[in-house]
């Protein structure tokens, strides 16, 4: 591994002739656990360059350390921390040596009362896994990317390695209007865009420079939380609404509305909603745009998984219709490349968009602009669309599997329509204890997700939501198979 230069702190070394507090120095950095066993010391010459004393001294401190067993000298390869340190029997450097980290597990001053928790996200852990509908990294793009990251590193110099737009990337931002106005028929340029770090950044941005604590913004009832926890950052409340088969409850809103209450902002999965998949149905589209116009609040339409349809055409997002300047418009990569490739897009209005980017440049400055430059070339040359291309083929397969296993195996049980596009299924399952259904599943090494954990009050309902993305064909009979043998003692 490459040298750090190593910093010896002599001021603490107890006094004697120099050596010997360089090699006390030393000592006592590998018994702290700085320097651990394996570690590699400076060269003599150097060491004795940085700490501004002659050679020699340096080569004799080596000499002492060697000779108490602290450190083995190579000729031809150096000097090391040993293995087995000479006073591990002392219980006292037993403990201080445990580990490597010599930072406090404590904090010396009040922490206050934690209001954050775990973080929103955590890998999926389980074996095979069939919940949320998150996509396959096993099938990104990797060699793609590593070779257009390495390019755009050599092709932008020292200039794409500094700081830079807040707004993201020019020329990914050039290549994303390209691919909206294109497939999306939303007709931005470049200017029109925001880049963040995946639809979590640009949620978070959204929900701070729009809400605060005298805000409502309103959500689908069965919806995605990491949304509503970025919003409600903000200080909005919640007001949730129901959603059924054709997408959120309009009629709910314009109740709300008439009834003299305000809506700062409505956050919405029109295209596939999420979790139930439903499409939000036109005439709905159509008067939300006309009540977000005429009762001034705005429209976040989260469009995680436009590219993923498999029956008839895609429907256009909102955004293609909207020329009030209601609706924010999301958009990310995470389904297309993966979930790691923090790449998302926020496209609204430039006055919220500025805002947003100064909010950005306070927390992030940027973005990584090298693999936004990366990013953009494999779209320029048609690398993304050839890969969504080849991801919609598997994914078109692995959902007629899961299909068909559900309906082989728990036909009887679960009814469910085939979803025309996404990455998830809607099932119903009444009649049975989901809870313990999971669990039992989980124990099994197979993740399913239950309805209570997209509703907004938390209430069990009886419906699942299963994956077929993030699984092979073989993981996903092997899945369901795991379903059919648990739920026998699984009925209410
Ligand atoms: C509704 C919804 N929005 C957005 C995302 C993507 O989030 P991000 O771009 O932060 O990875 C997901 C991913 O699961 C999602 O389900």
């Amino acid at each position: 591994m490459a040298q750090w230069s190593l910093t010896v702190d002599l001021e603490r070394a107890e006094g004697g002739p120099l050596f010997a507090r360089i090699a006390g120095a030393l000592a006592d950095d590998i018994a702290r656990g700085r320097l651990h066993p394996g570690a590699r010391l400076p060269g003599s010459r150097r060491l004795a360059s940085e700490l501004g004393v002659h050679r020699n001294t340096v080569v004799a401190a080596f000499e002492e350390l060697v000779a108490q067993g602290w450190i083995r000298s190579d000729p031809s390869r150096g000097s090391f921390v040993c293995d087995d340190l000479p006073d591990r029997s002392s219980p006292a450097l037993r403990h201080q040596t445990r580990g490597r980290s010599h930072v406090p597990r404590r904090t010396a001053y009040e922490l206050g009362p934690d209001a954050w928790g775990e973080p929103a996200v955590s890998p999926p852990t389980r074996r095979i896994a069939m919940g949320g509908g998150m996509p396959d990294p096993r099938m990104a793009p990797r060699v793609l990317l590593a070779r257009a990251y390495r390019r755009a590193m050599q092709q932008h110099g020292a200039p794409g390695l500094d700081y830079a737009d807040s707004h993201g990337h020019h020329r990914l931002r050039e290549a994303l209007a390209d691919m909206l106005s294109t497939t999306r028929a939303v007709a931005a340029e470049a200017d029109d865009i925001l880049i963040t770090r995946g639809s979590q950044m640009a949620l978070w941005l959204i929900g701070q420079v729009l809400a605060d604590s005298e805000s409502v913004v309103g959500v689908e009832s069965f919806g995605y939380r990491p949304a509503w926890e970025a919003l409600s950052l903000a200080g909005a409340t919640l007001q949730p609404f129901e959603v059924d088969a054709r997408g959120i409850d309009v009629d709910a809103i314009a109740g709300w509305l008439d009834a003299g209450q305000r809506l700062r902002a409505l956050y919405l999965t029109p295209h596939h909603q999420y979790p139930t998949t439903a499409t939000l149905a036109p005439e709905r589209r159509a008067r939300l745009l006309e009540l977000a116009r005429r009762h001034r609040f705005a429209i976040i339409e989260d469009d995680y998984d436009n590219e993923f349809h498999y029956e008839g055409r895609p429907v256009l997002p909102m955004a293609s219709v909207d020329s009030a300047g209601s609706v924010i418009y999301v958009g990310t990569l995470s389904k297309v490349l993966a979930p790691g490739i923090r790449v998302g897009w926020v496209v609204a209005p430039r006055p919220l968009l500025r805002r947003m980017a100064a909010l950005r440049s306070r927390i992030d400055r940027q973005g990584d602009h090298v693999l936004q430059a990366a990013v953009a070339e494999l779209m320029e040359d048609g690398e993304v669309q050839r890969h969504v291309w080849r991801m919609k083929r598997s994914y078109a397969k692995r959902r007629e599997v899961l299909c068909q296993a559900l309906a082989a195996q728990l036909g009887e049980r679960l009814h469910f329509d085939p979803p025309s596009g996404g990455m998830a299924m809607w099932v119903h399952a009444p009649g049975i204890d989901l809870r313990g259904w999971q669990r039992a599943c989980a124990e099994r090494g197979v993740d399913i997700s239950i309805a209570a954990q997209y509703a907004h009050d938390g209430r069990q309902r009886p419906w699942l939501r299963l994956g077929f993305a993030r699984a092979t064909p073989e993981e996903l009979r092997q899945g369901v198979d795991v379903m059919a043998e648990t739920l026998g003692p699984r009925l209410r």
